[in-house]
């Protein structure tokens, strides 16, 4: 009898709730509220999306979703310009009564209709993300999907972000990728909520963003004679000339089409070390204008950096001028990590300098480089970010830090209130393998599970509140040297990458590693429709040296 009744309250509960237990809010990275309602919203042979507002990015967003489903369902979708509730449809309606800020949205889904209230166009966006989550994977898709039930389960979600920065970089110096895959990269970022992406721009490997000043930056800079071949310990090189840069015309092709996708970039220039392809161009700016300078072909720290000369710092301010043309964004990044200081210390010039300036040592002339840039980017505006190496010799007044080297650097600059962006390197670093080495692709070392980067909180708990404050977020870094094509880089980056999305967004007390693992699972089926070469995906089981393309 008992068993009877189980089995009854059972089906009832199956009956209300369709799909329960069966991954049904596989949503990622998982909302700050989610109650499961009763039933579900059954798509009509023709939906409309109605949408009051005249904010052209939310029409687009609106007109982007009715092609979508369109598109995969075969139904008649269109936008309407109305300020009433649409039954059988979807609604997009503006408004602060929500209080969950700028990224947030409410979403509230009944048999009759679909309503997304947000504050602001981003806010919507992140609803829209949510929303194409809860239909059946097939929406994922590029075409018609047929024998698809479309519908939607009923709920009703809260959601903001739990930090500001959410971020994902790229590292196109040590190899190159076509605007394509970054524009790829970047709806990816954007599908999982992030809203930063660092393009880390120039290497001693290769520099690869135009600047019309210095024309041979790229003539010269963007090509190498060699790449290195499997592990740097081979010491193996290829022997094919390998270039490429990004043209001013589609940087800002990149630019818009991220800000269409709530997707701020953030581009990195090198200094004052990482700078041997600039070196290679422009030898008159590093320590030794003699010295025949090479663009990098084997990975690692070179001892080649500039010089901090007046004549330096004007070639590097107009760089930069060109790249906050390009970059609307309030942040540029300046590098300043691994700068060896054995060419400072054999300087004539530098030991002059640091006389003259009361600098007692090298870190310290470090810092005046940094803080000179620092006071030329703030005086156009904007804010600078440079690796924690910069905190070293003094933190520049305006800096934000990203903490690579651990979590030290982000506490040190949030303890003095600046601040800092956590990516340290054992949760962090996509570059590390995923899994035993033995079953896995050519990486440059380290070991990072999944699990091990969903873990990582960004916020230290021994911080004050107000310290705390400053940690405004977290990004996950894909470093290249080991990354030769795009499917590679999907390969490091996926799925690991969705588990830092979660970090950023998602509340400390609602991440659980067991249900994001479920979650993920219906999850690879969008990743598959956005053919996306993810570790784990099916076929990407066993060892290549260099990873099948996934047709
Ligand atoms: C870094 O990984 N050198 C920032």
């Amino acid at each position: 009898m008992k068993q009877r009744l189980l089995s009854l309250l059972f089906l009832l509960f199956w009956t209300v709730f369709p799909g329960f237990g069966q991954n049904t809010y596989s949503i990622l990275p998982k909302p700050l509220r989610l109650d499961p309602g009763a039933g579900e919203f059954i798509f009509p042979s023709d939906p409309l999306i109605a949408v009051a507002s005249t904010d052209p990015a939310l029409r687009r967003l609106a007109e982007e979703l009715a092609n979508q489903i369109g598109k995969v369902t075969g139904k008649d979708t269109k936008v309407f310009a109305g300020n009433f509730r649409v039954k059988d449809g979807i609604n997009f309606v503006t408004s602060k009564e929500t209080k969950l800020g700028a990224e947030g949205y409410c979403l509230e889904v009944t048999p009759k209709r679909i309503i997304i209230t947000a504050e602001q166009s981003k806010g919507f966006f992140y609803g829209v993300q949510t929303l194409l989550q809860l239909m059946p994977t097939q929406i994922y898709g590029s075409e018609r999907a047929e024998n698809i039930k479309w519908r939607i389960p009923c709920c009703y979600i809260e959601d903001r972000p739990r930090y500001a920065y959410r971020g994902l970089m790229l590292d196109v110096g040590r190899h190159f990728y076509p605007v394509a895959f970054i524009k790829k990269f970047i709806d990816l970022i954007a599908m999982h909520k992030m809203n930063t992406f660092h393009w880390h721009l120039t290497d001693d490997q290769g520099w690869r963003i135009e600047i019309k000043k210095y024309p041979k930056l790229t003539e010269i800079g963007s090509q190498r004679s060699q790449t290195m071949l499997g592990h740097y310990n081979d010491q193996k090189y290829d022997g094919k000339p390998y270039g490429g840069f990004y043209t001013q015309e589609e940087i800002r092709q990149v630019v818009k089409y991220a800000q269409e996708r709530f997707v701020t970039v953030v581009p990195e220039i090198e200094m004052p070390g990482h700078a041997l392809a600039a070196l290679a161009a422009y030898p008159q700016y590093g320590n030794n204008p003699d010295k025949i300078y090479k663009v990098g072909t084997k990975w690692g720290v070179y001892e080649d950096v500039y010089a901090p000369k007046d004549e330096t710092f004007r070639f590097l301010e107009d760089i930069l001028t060109e790249v906050m043309d390009l970059f609307p964004g309030q942040y540029i990044h300046i590098g300043g990590d691994e700068c060896p200081k054995n060419q400072w210390q054999e300087s004539r010039f530098c030991q002059d300098l640091m006389k003259k300036e009361g600098l007692k040592d090298e870190h310290e002339l470090q810092s005046y480089f940094i803080r000179r840039i620092d006071r030329f980017v703030t005086s156009k505006g904007r804010k600078m970010i440079g690796w924690d190496e910069i905190l070293e010799g003094g933190i520049s007044p305006n800096a934000t830090i990203m903490s690579w080297r651990g979590t030290e650097g982000g506490m040190l600059a949030a303890q003095q209130h600046h601040d800092a962006i956590m990516s340290p390197g054992n949760f962090c670093y996509l570059d590390h393998y995923q899994a035993d080495a033995k079953t896995q692709p050519l990486a440059i070392g380290g070991l990072t599970p999944l699990e091990e980067s969903y873990a990582y909180d960004p916020t230290p708990a021994n911080l004050a509140t107000e310290e705390a404050k400053h940690i405004i977020g977290v990004q996950g870094n894909v470093w290249t040297e080991y990354m030769p094509s795009s499917e590679y880089v999907e390969y490091m980056t996926f799925p690991r990458a969705i588990a830092l999305a979660e970090v950023g967004w998602t509340s400390a007390e609602r991440k659980n590693i067991t249900d994001f693992k479920q979650r993920l699972e219906v999850h690879k089926q969008r990743l598959d429709y956005l053919k996306v070469n993810y570790f784990g995906a099916p076929g990407n089981g066993k060892f290549t040296y260099r990873w099948p393309l996934k047709k």
